[in-house]
């Protein structure tokens, strides 16, 4: 299998119930190795910069003033598989319909504020990384 990288975002619901620790090992507990990481808070600007994918949605304006409401942490998984496991651990976008055991399931309120993001694809999470990490920036 291949080794990929890809975009983690744990958001400001999940900085604020203080489950960063908790989130992260179980991306270490998968075998993901984190290569870059900082902790941050978006600007309304940063936050619409990166979700401009859904920019016509109904609920663009609430996911990105949630997004820059509070400090966020994102970091750049690697591994094998690694979009795929990242997305197995957080589990559905909706909590109400995640499995067992997934983050979102086990931590998140609602499909707005669902704890964390992953990219959905190879070419998502290259243009997600970059958004946010030079390549300097990405440890070897
Ligand atoms: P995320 O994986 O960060 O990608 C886009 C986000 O939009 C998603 O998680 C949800 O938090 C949010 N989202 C998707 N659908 C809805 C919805 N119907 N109502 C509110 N927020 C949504």
């Amino acid at each position: 299998m291949a080794i990929e990288r890809t975009l983690s975002i744990i958001k400001p619901d999940g900085v604020k119930k203080n489950a960063i620790g908790n989130i992260l090992n179980r991306f270490e507990k998968a075998g993901l190795r984190i290569k870059a990481m900082k902790l941050v808070q978006l600007s309304m600007a940063e936050a619409q910069g990166f979700y401009a994918v859904h920019k016509a949605r109904p609920f663009f304006g609430e996911l990105c003033e949630f997004m820059a409401s509070g400090p966020v942490v994102i970091s750049v998984l690697e591994g094998e598989n690694a979009i795929n496991k990242n997305r197995e651990l957080m589990g559905a976008t909706d909590p109400a319909k995640a499995d067992a055991g997934t983050i979102r399931k086990d931590l998140a309120n609602s499909i707005g504020e669902n704890t964390v993001h992953g990219s959905d694809g190879a070419d998502t999470a290259k243009t997600e990384i970059a958004y946010f990490f030079a390549e300097t920036e990405l440890v070897n």
